[in-house]
């Protein structure tokens, strides 16, 4: 998979080559460029954006660098890539938006800043490649790049041979294999620590009873912190009163 990235801060992403990801790309299985947008600017200060047409507060990037960019990152690709805009207006980024990405050979990430970037660098765009506006969650952050990052990060992982053990990409939260539960607790040595101890089926042996606690314990915590991920049934408690009733 190749990335490129487009930013007023490339400093942002100089962690990418630390950890797991770090090694994909010494790996060979990911390469990424990132790329200043003021590069593709043309007067003496670098000016990148501009007040917003209709008033309001703050500044907005203007369309002619990121036009320039996107120019220069086409040229030199042989297929259009996906681009990919990080905005709390966007879809919501899930773990099935992080398979999909992972499928696909060429990502080009557009970081926007200040209170985003002219609406017709998207429209524009979207006559020349894929494009996805995608939102981190329900926040406001300052720009794109931690966006990035954590985006990066979720596809990345995904990718054959980047993650040791595949079966630890099957069992954890938010999994497309799994039920799409939260994941359950997790413990290791020593067996009693500070007073507390390991939940005693998890010594017991038997593979049933372990794999059985775990999907109780996943579905409670589903339930208490995101019951949002769950079908619209209610709980089979609730079918119980309402047939007494
Ligand atoms: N940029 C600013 N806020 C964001 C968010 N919540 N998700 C993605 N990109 C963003």
């Amino acid at each position: 998979m190749q990335a490129d990235i487009v930013t007023i801060f490339p400093d942002y992403f100089a962690p990418l080559d630390l950890s797991l990801i770090g090694k994909a790309r010494a790996a060979g299985l990911v390469d990424w460029r990132v790329h200043d947008l003021r590069a593709w600017t043309h007067d003496r200060h670098r000016t990148v954006d501009d007040t917003p047409y209709g008033g309001g507060a703050g500044m907005v990037m203007k369309p002619e660098p990121w036009g320039e960019a996107f120019d220069a990152v086409l040229g030199r690709a042989d297929a259009p890539p996906t681009l990919v805009v990080p905005t709390p207006s966007g879809e919501p980024f899930r773990q099935a938006t992080a398979h999909e990405f992972a499928a696909l050979p060429h990502l080009l990430f557009a970081c926007g800043r200040y209170e985003g970037i002219d609406a017709r660098v998207v429209e524009h765009a979207r006559t020349r490649m894929p494009v996805r506006e995608v939102s981190l969650g329900d926040y406001v952050l300052n720009g794109g790049e931690v966006a990035v990052l954590a985006i990066l990060e979720a596809v990345v992982r995904l990718l054959p041979g980047v993650v040791g053990n595949p079966a630890s990409l099957v069992e954890e939260s938010h999994s497309v294999a799994g039920a799409g539960w939260l994941e359950y607790p997790v413990y290791t040595k020593p067996l009693s620590w500070r007073g507390l101890d390991v939940p005693p089926v998890l010594l017991s042996g038997h593979h049933g009873q372990v794999a059985a606690w775990r999907a109780e314990q996943s579905l409670e915590r589903t339930r208490a912190r995101r019951p949002d991920l769950l079908p619209d049934t209610p709980p089979a408690a609730e079918i119980g009163d309402a047939e007494l009733a």
